[in-house]
């Protein structure tokens, strides 16, 4: 049987969210955000180890008490420029700390997600064990879609069916996510999947709902903030 792994890029520094502290670190339901992920992935029965991919000049890690994980947590400074490099560096990093084989799962899942539930993570798991290629949870888009020129005036509405919005974590076999992302021709790609995608494969999309979105704008912290407490009430 397959070994389950997490492995959460952090190695970046959110400068959408206009702050001098990696937003992984900015504070929700009194934790540092990256926390609520780690939690859900420990948690989980079904995940084996925790990996967490660390900038080598990381400001923020070691201020905060992880021994309440640290049964399952590895953490890997070695986080590159980009993401996919980050992810492309954590996969070497954590064969050489831990057996990995070729067929084991690799979940891999934006530190800034602090909102994936226990369910969600399961019915990924759930759905893609028996999947040759792979996936990711995703949403369908609802909004109408419209591109625009350089002025932000619409050029065209863009057709929104069949079209998804793709979330994290993403599930890949070991040995397949390190080929693709040896073998991107752009490591710029903002996720996995892409990378798959790139060697002609189909990744499967997971029906998921909209709150596993990415925190990164200020107020997404704050919508955030207000969700966790509704589930902390009911
Ligand atoms: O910036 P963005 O929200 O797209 O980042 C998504 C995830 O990728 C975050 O968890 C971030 O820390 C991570 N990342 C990384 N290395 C980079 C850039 C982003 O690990 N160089």
């Amino acid at each position: 049987m397959p070994n389950y792994f997490a492995l959460i890029p952090a190695a970046g520094y959110g400068a959408r969210m206009g702050n001098q502290l990696p937003k992984q670190y900015l504070t929700l339901a009194g934790q540092p955000m990256i926390y609520h992920a780690i939690r859900t992935f420990c948690e989980s029965s079904q995940i084996k180890r925790v990996f967490i991919v660390l900038s080598p000049q990381d400001p923020g890690w070691k201020k905060y008490d992880w021994r309440a994980f640290s049964g399952k947590l590895s953490m890997l400074y070695c986080g590159g420029e980009t993401r996919a490099e980050s992810v492309l560096n954590g996969l070497n990093a954590a064969a050489g700390r831990f057996a990995i084989e070729s067929s084991d799962w690799i979940l891999v899942h934006d530190a800034a997600r602090p909102l994936l539930t226990q369910s969600q993570l399961g019915q990924l798991i759930d759905e893609l064990a028996d999947d040759a290629v792979g996936g990711l949870l995703a949403v369908p888009v609802a909004d109408t879609l419209k591109r625009s020129g350089p002025d932000a005036r619409v050029l065209q509405t863009e057709p929104r069916e069949n079209l998804w919005q793709a979330q994290t974590p993403q599930m890949f076999r070991y040995a397949m996510l390190l080929e693709a992302l040896n073998n991107v021709p752009e490591l710029s790609i903002t996720d996995d999947a892409s990378a798959i995608e790139a060697m002609g494969y189909h990744p499967k999309l997971v029906h998921n709902t909209s709150d596993n979105f990415k925190i990164t704008y200020p107020q997404d912290l704050a919508l955030a903030e207000r969700i966790m407490q509704q589930r902390n009430q009911s």
